[in-house]
C-alpha cells in the first residue's frame, strides 16, 4: 500500500477537514479477541496497514498498546507513520468524564494522543456502567459531551474528533451547535447498506464517512451476507478479485474509508491489495441492485420508557 501518494486507481488516504490524511483502509478491531489482536496488529502493519481503529469499549486496547510498543520499539514503523482511532464510550459522555475517558484510552494504547477520537454513538449510560440495561440508560447532553470532546482537540490529546452511529439528522443537528465540526462519521457502510443519503450529507459538509463493517460481517453474529450478494460474487469473477476486494473497493471508490477486521494474516494481505486496479464505471453502478439491510440494528439501546430512542426510527431517524 502507497502511504502518503496515490496512484492512478485512486488515493490510499483520505484529506480531513482538519488537513490530516486518513489512510483509506484501517485494520477494524471489534470482535477481535484478546490474545489474538495484538499478533493480528502487528502482521497488518508489517503487510503495509497504516490504521487501526480501536475503542475502548472493544476491551482489547491494553493488548493493541503492547502491540504498538513493540513496533515502535522494533522500528518497524514510527508513531508519526501511523493512523491510530480511538471512541469514548457512552459511560463517559458526562462533560467532566470526557477527558478521562480518553486519558484511559492512551494509557491503554500507550499512546500520548490520537490521530482520531469519535463519540461511539448518541447514547449515553451512567458513569462506571457496562451494557445498555435500563437501569443505566441516562439523558442525553449531546451538545455537552461535544463541547468537552472539542477542548480534547484543543489539547491536541485528539488531533481530530468526530462521532460515530449518528444518523443524517443527528449529524445536521450537530453541526448546528458544534463549534468544531466533526471530521468523520463512522457507520456501518457496506454494498448491502450504502447509506446514500448519509453520505451525500457528508459529502457535502466535509465531514469523512469510514466505514465499520464493510464487508457486512460475513461470519459474525450478525451474519452479514453481503458477500454472498450475487451481483458481487459476479463482478469478483469478471475482475479476478474476491468478493472482500470487490466490497472494500467499492467504499473506496465512493470515497469512504473502510475499516475490515481480520485476525488471519492472508485475509489481512487481501484486504489490503486494492491499489492497483479499480472497478469501472459499468459495473459500479450495478451495486444499487443489491438488496439493503442495516446488519446493527441497535435495539439494545431502544427502550419505551429509560431510552432517548422509543424505537428503532427514532435512533435511527427513519434510515433503518
Ligand atoms: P477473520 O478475522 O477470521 O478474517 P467486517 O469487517 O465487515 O465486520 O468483517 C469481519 C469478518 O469478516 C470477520 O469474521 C473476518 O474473519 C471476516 N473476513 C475478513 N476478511 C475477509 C475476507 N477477505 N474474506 C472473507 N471473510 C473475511
Amino acid at each position: 500500500m502507497e502511504n502518503d501518494k496515490g496512484s492512478m486507481y485512486g488515493p490510499s488516504y483520505f484529506e480531513l477537514n482538519t488537513g490530516a490524511k486518513i489512510p483509506s483502509v484501517g485494520l477494524g478491531t471489534w470482535k477481535a479477541a484478546p490474545g489474538v489482536v495484538g499478533e493480528a496488529v502487528i502482521a497488518a502493519v508489517k503487510a503495509g496497514y497504516r490504521h487501526i481503529d480501536c475503542a475502548r469499549v472493544y476491551g482489547n486496547e491494553k493488548e493493541i498498546g503492547m502491540a504498538l510498543k513493540e513496533l515502535f520499539s522494533t522500528g518497524v514503523v514510527k508513531r508519526s507513520e501511523i493512523w491510530i482511532t480511538s471512541k469514548l464510550w457512552c459511560n463517559d459522555h458526562a462533560p467532566e468524564d470526557v477527558s478521562k475517558g480518553l486519558s484511559k484510552t492512551l494509557e491503554d494504547l500507550q499512546l500520548d494522543y490520537v490521530d482520531l477520537y469519535l463519540m461511539h454513538w448518541p447514547f449515553r449510560t451512567k458513569p462506571g456502567s457496562s451494557g445498555f440495561n435500563p437501569e443505566v440508560m441516562v439523558p442525553l447532553c449531546l451538545p455537552e459531551t461535544w463541547s468537552a470532546m472539542e477542548g480534547l482537540f484543543a489539547s491536541g490529546q485528539a488531533r481530530a474528533i468526530g462521532v460515530s452511529n449518528f444518523s443524517t439528522k443527528k449529524l445536521e443537528k450537530l453541526l448546528g451547535y458544534a463549534k468544531v465540526p466533526p471530521s468523520v462519521n463512522q457507520v456501518e457502510c457496506h454494498p448491502g447498506w450504502q447509506q446514500p443519503s448519509l453520505h451525500n450529507l457528508c459529502k457535502s459538509t466535509g465531514i469523512h464517512l469510514s466505514a465499520y463493517s464493510p464487508l457486512g460481517s460475513p461470519g459474525s453474529w450478525l451474519k452479514g451476507e453481503t458477500l454472498k450478494e450475487p451481483t458481487i460474487i459476479e463482478i469478483a469473477e469478471k475482475l479476478n478479485k474476491s468478493p472482500a476486494q470487490v466490497a472494500l473497493r467499492w467504499g473506496i471508490q465512493n470515497g469512504h474509508s473502510v475499516l475490515p477486521k481480520s485476525v488471519n494474516e492472508s485475509r489481512l494481505k487481501e484486504n489490503i491489495s486494492l491499489f492497483d486496479w479499480c472497478i469501472p464505471q459499468d459495473l459500479f453502478s450495478e451495486f444499487s441492485k443489491i438488496h439493503q439491510k442495516r446488519l446493527l440494528r441497535g435495539e439494545f439501546v431502544v427502550h419505551e420508557t429509560c431510552s432517548p430512542y422509543k424505537s428503532l426510527e427514532e435512533l435511527w431517524d427513519g434510515e433503518i
